[in-house]
C-alpha cells in the first residue's frame, strides 16, 4: 500500500518507515525537519533511508499536506512537538502545530476518504495524568496531582486519606483522562479529533497511546525530549543526570521496535478500528534505575544528581495495562529493558550530543515551574 508518515524523519517515524518498507509498502514522509529535533539548517538525517520519499513541508501548510496525501491509502500521523516542559510556556506554538496542524491533516484526509483505508494516530500516556492506583480497601482510584504542600515536604508518594497508602497498578485505557501539560492536552486533542472524524466519516482510525519510548535516533541534543535521551546526553558529556523528586517515580519504558510493531498490527487488524490502545510493556521502572543503568554502561562513576525538587504537573507513577492491546491488536512487547538498553548503548557510544539540559532546566525555573 501507499503510506504517508507525517513526522517520518523523527525518532519513532523513521523506525516506522523502515518497518513499513520491510513489509513491502511504498512510503512517503511529510516532515518539516524541525530545527529543535534535526538541528539548524534542517538536513535530511543520515539514518533516514533513501527508499522513502521525503517531502519537506509543514503539516500546517494545507498545500504541502494535500501534495503529501496524493495517491495515499494509509496515514500514520506522528508529527508533533514533543516537549512537555516547553509546552508550558510555548503554549500557542504547541497548540498551533499539534492541534491545528493535526486538524489540517485531518481535513485533507476527510476530503480523500474514499481512498483512505486506515489512519493511525500517535497518542500519549501523558493524557492520563497520574496513573491508576489501588487503595487500602482494594478499590481502584484515579488520584489527581499531589499538592504543593505534600511535594514541598518531600512526601512524594500518595499517602491515601483513610484507606492507607495507594499502590500503583497498571493503567487501563478507561482511566479518566487528566492531562497536566499543554503538550498532553494537544495529544488528547489528536486522539479525540481523529477518532471523532473517523467515526463521523467512516474512516478506520486507530489511536495508539505510546508510553515512554526509547531507542536509537532519539534526538539527543533536544533537551525537551524523553528522559532516556536527556540522561544519555548528560552522561555523554560527563555530566550527572538531574533527577527530580527522589528518583523513585516510575514509568513504562518501551523500546521503539515494539512501538513499530504495534503500528503495523494496527494496520492489519480491522477489529482495532475506532479503538484506543495502550502501547507499553506493562512493567514499571524507576527513573533512578534508568539513570543508573545508563551511567554504569557508559562507565560514569558518579551517582545521579537527585535534586529533591519537583516540577509542576509531574506525576508519580504511570505504567500500562496492555490487556486491550493484547486482545485487540495481538500485541506483545518483545524487547526487554536489558536488551533494549544494550542496543541503545551500542549506538550511543558513537554519538555526540550537545548537552542543553541545564538551559532547559533554567527556562522552567525562571517561570516557577520547578519548585
Ligand atoms: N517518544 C516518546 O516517548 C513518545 C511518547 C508518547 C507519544 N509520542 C508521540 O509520538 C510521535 C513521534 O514522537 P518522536 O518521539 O518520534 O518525536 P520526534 O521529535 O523525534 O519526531 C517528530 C517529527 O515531527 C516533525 N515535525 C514537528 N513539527 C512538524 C510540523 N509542523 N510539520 C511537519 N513535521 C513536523 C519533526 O521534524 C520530527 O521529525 C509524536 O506524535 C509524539 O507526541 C512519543
Amino acid at each position: 500500500m501507499k503510506v504517508l508518515v507525517t513526522g517520518g524523519a523523527g525518532f519513532v517515524g523513521s523506525h516506522l518507515v523502515d518497518g513499513l518498507l520491510e513489509q513491502g509498502h511504498e512510503v512517503r514522509i511529510l516532515d518539516n525537519l524541525e530545527p529543535q529535533v534535526h538541528g539548524e539548517g534542517g538536513a535530511r538525517p543520515d539514518y533516514l533511508t533513501e527508499e522513502a520519499e521525503l517531502q519537506v513541508g509543514d503539516i500546517r501548510d494545507r498545500e504541502a499536506v494535500a501534495r503529501a496525501l496524493d495517491g495515499v491509502e494509509v496515514v500514520y500521523h506522528q508529527a508533533a512537538l514533543v516537549g512537555v516542559g516547553q509546552s508550558m510556556y510555548d503554549m500557542a506554538r504547541y497548540v498551533d502545530i499539534n492541534t491545528l496542524g493535526g486538524a489540517i491533516v485531518l481535513e485533507e484526509i476527510v476530503k480523500r476518504r474514499d481512498a483512505i483505508r486506515k489512519v493511525v494516530v500517535a497518542s500519549s500516556m501523558s493524557i492520563y495524568g497520574e496513573g491508576a492506583y489501588r487503595n487500602g480497601k482494594g478499590q481502584i482510584v484515579s488520584p489527581s496531582l499531589r499538592s504543593d504542600e505534600e511535594l514541598a515536604a518531600k512526601r512524594f508518594d500518595f499517602e491515601g486519606a483513610v484507606d492507607g497508602p495507594l499502590e500503583p497498578i497498571p493503567t487501563p485505557e478507561d482511566k479518566p483522562l487528566q492531562p497536566t501539560s499543554i503538550y498532553a492536552v494537544t495529544k488528547r486533542d489528536h486522539e479525540e479529533m481523529f477518532l471523532a472524524a473517523g467515526s463521523a466519516y467512516r474512516i478506520p482510525v486507530v489511536a495508539l497511546r505510546y508510553f515512554n519510548i526509547y531507542g536509537t535516533r532519539q534526538a539527543l541534543s533536544n533537551p525537551y525530549t524523553g528522559v532516556v535521551a536527556i540522561f544519555s546526553s548528560r552522561l555523554l558529556n560527563r555530566n550527572r543526570p538531574m533527577i527530580f523528586e527522589d528518583g523513585n517515580q516510575s514509568r513504562d519504558f518501551v523500546h521503539v521496535s515494539d512501538i513499530v510493531r504495534a503500528n503495523l498490527l494496527a494496520l492489519e487488524r480491522s477489529e482495532a478500528d475506532g479503538g484506543v490502545f495502550n502501547i507499553g510493556t506493562g512493567q514499571p521502572t524507576s527513573i533512578k534505575q534508568v539513570a543508573e543503568i545508563l551511567a554504569e554502561r557508559l562507565d560514569y562513576p558518579e551517582d545521579p544528581d537527585i535534586v529533591g525538587r519537583y516540577r509542576a504537573g509531574d506525576i508519580r507513577h504511570c505504567f500500562a495495562d496492555i490487556s486491550r492491546a493484547r486482545e485487540g491488536l495481538g500485541f506483545e512487547p518483545r524487547m526487554s529493558l536489558a536488551d533494549g538498553m544494550d542496543e541503545l548503548l551500542a549506538w550511543l557510544r558513537n554519538q555526540k550530543a550537545d548537552d542543553r539540559v541545564e538551559g532547559a532546566a533554567k527556562e522552567l525555573e525562571a517561570r516557577g515551574l520547578t519548585r
